[in-house]
């Protein structure tokens, strides 16, 4: 059983994962209005990604007898300047999400709850390669700036992206 405190720290990080997997809606349809399909499907992926992000760390909370509660979403906003603004948006959202989840992991280590540290242990990785996704296609779309053909590759590359 989990203390109190941890489950609502991981009840506002449920609330986080789905604001995120918003976020990433909000990106694929602005992408897709720009006419750029590969980046959409990009976004798409991650936005579904995050949805089971949030499933995992609810589950977590069911296993340890603990209650499940869904907040409201605030909503993210509907346009970005260009592909380069999404995805830098993208990369500083990742990083709060990394420190949320290390503020936990910190919460978890100063309870001795050993169980949600090992739970914690998946998604420390995963964000290192969120974090990392997000910093290639920014090094991608900087390199294609000012080149209508480059940056019409770069979005064929996003658009190869597959769900795991
Ligand atoms: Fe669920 Fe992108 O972190």
């Amino acid at each position: 059983m989990i203390s109190k405190k941890m489950a609502k720290a991981i009840n506002a990080q449920i609330n986080r994962e789905f604001y995120s997997a918003f976020l990433y809606l909000a990106m694929a349809n602005d992408a897709m209005d720009k006419g750029f399909k590969g980046a959409s499907n990009w976004f798409t992926i991650q936005f579904k990604e995050e949805q089971e992000h949030a499933m995992k760390f609810a589950a977590y909370l069911q296993d340890q007898g603990a209650k499940v509660e869904l907040a409201a979403l605030a909503a993210p906003k509907t346009e970005w300047k260009d592909l380069l603004a999404m995805f830098q948006e993208a990369l500083s959202h990742e990083k709060k999400v990394t420190a949320w989840i290390c503020e936990i992991n910190d919460l978890a280590i100063a309870e001795k709850d050993y169980a949600t540290q090992n739970m914690l242990r998946w998604f420390i990785d995963e964000q290192v390669e969120e974090e990392a996704s997000a910093t290639d296609a920014i090094w991608m779309l900087e390199m294609s700036a000012g080149s209508k053909g480059a940056l019409f590759m770069a979005d064929k590359t996003l658009g190869k992206r597959k769900d795991d």
